[in-house]
């Protein structure tokens, strides 16, 4: 042994620049902190709207694009997809102008299902006006697909949720683009799979990679809490087999959510795994686990743009086969008391493959 490790080549792989069809940005200088992140590996990203408060007309959205624009850094052609908040207020009218003023489409958080979800929608019957009004402007509806219901179980709310409330909504609205955001259960799969034509769900890498024993064994892990929750290895092995298959109905959305460390870490810790600066690793890595990085590219680059009829972007990405560390905290603005963090996903492990430009 010289000491001197053997250079490791390594396979490269170049996409397409691929899309993110479900981003958290958060705001200010958490927003700063986090958006350099995406725009190293993402063309477009779909934006949250859940701020406090909440992304709820055109104007709001046209505001935080601003924002978000302003805290790219430079050079970074990143361009964010913006959303509206749906609340029992929305009014019908103001649909056909949001998609003229450049609103990509409107989210649906049943009131009290997760992170600042609290100005949500509390019976679906209150909006379907709205969702008339967006089926026939164009506008696609972005689903938080779980029940909030007290009785039922939190490992069972995307299916109960599937069946009670989603199934009834996409026969409802028979010209709806409908997409079940981040999929987490072999019943929201199922669903997709074989519901009506604008019927299409999002995955994100960490549910394609671990399951629920890996946030549960051994200590309980809580940048591993996310919502959907994480569920069973039977349940991942679904989500795999979507992803994996080619079907366009199945496409990439990272749910990068991040939350400041003291917020994870505390007695009522908030739900959120932050990807983004290893995301697209994290889905080559899914991939590979079942054989199949031949379908990345399409899953990452095609199937996002293709649904929602937009231009598949230009230019390539390489992902570079070779052990990457990730640090265990990275820069979150500041707070009253000095510098925040938060911890990304993989933090004080390491990844298997290197994002490159120009390679
Ligand atoms: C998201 C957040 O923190 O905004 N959290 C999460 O666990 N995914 C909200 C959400 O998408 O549910
Ligand atoms: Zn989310």
């Amino acid at each position: 042994m010289t000491g001197k490790m053997p250079e490791r080549t390594g396979r490269t792989l170049t996409l397409r620049r691929p899309d993110d069809a479900h981003l958290h940005l958060r705001d200010g200088e958490a927003l700063a902190a986090v958006v350099g992140a995406t725009a190293a590996q993402f063309a477009r990203a779909v934006v949250m709207p859940n701020l406090r408060p909440p992304v709820r007309t055109a104007a709001d959205a046209q505001a935080y694009r601003a924002r978000i624009v302003a805290a790219l850094p430079a050079a970074a052609a990143f361009e964010p997809l913006m959303t509206l908040y749906l609340t029992e207020q929305t009014d019908p009218n103001a649909m056909a102008a949001a998609k003229a003023a450049g609103v990509f489409g409107c989210k649906l958080y049943p009131a009290g299902a997760t992170t600042n979800s609290d100005a949500g929608v509390r019976e679906i019957a209150r909006v379907d006006e709205v969702l008339a009004a967006m089926a026939e402007a164009g506008l696609p509806l972005l689903i938080h697909g779980e029940v909030t219901d007290e009785e039922v179980d939190v490992f069972d709310r995307e299916a109960v949720f599937v069946e009670r409330t989603l199934a009834p909504l996409v026969a409802r609205h028979p010209r709806l683009r409908v997409v079940l955001e981040h999929v987490t259960s072999a019943t929201g799969v199922a669903f997709v799979a074989s519901a009506r034509e604008g019927v299409a769900a999002t995955l994100t890498a960490h549910h394609l990679l671990i399951d629920r024993n890996a946030m549960l064994v051994g200590g309980i892990r809580p940048h591993l809490y996310c919502l959907p929750i994480l569920k069973t290895r039977a349940d991942r092995e679904a989500l795999l087999q979507a992803a994996t298959s080619g079907s366009p109905r199945f496409m990439l959305g990272t749910d990068s959510a991040p939350h400041e460390v003291g917020r994870k870490e505390s007695e009522c810790g908030c739900a959120g795994s932050y990807t983004a600066p290893v995301a697209l690793q994290l889905y080559a890595e899914a991939f590979e686990s079942v054989g199949r990085l031949d379908r990345l590219e399409a899953f990452a680059s095609a199937h996002f743009a293709d649904f929602h009829g937009l231009p598949r972007n230009e230019g390539t990405v390489t992902l570079v086969e070779e052990e990457v560390a990730v640090p265990s905290a990275l820069p979150f603005g500041d707070g009253a008391d000095g510098p925040l963090r938060v911890r990304p996903f993989r933090a004080g492990e390491s990844v298997r493959w290197r994002v490159s430009y120009g390679v």
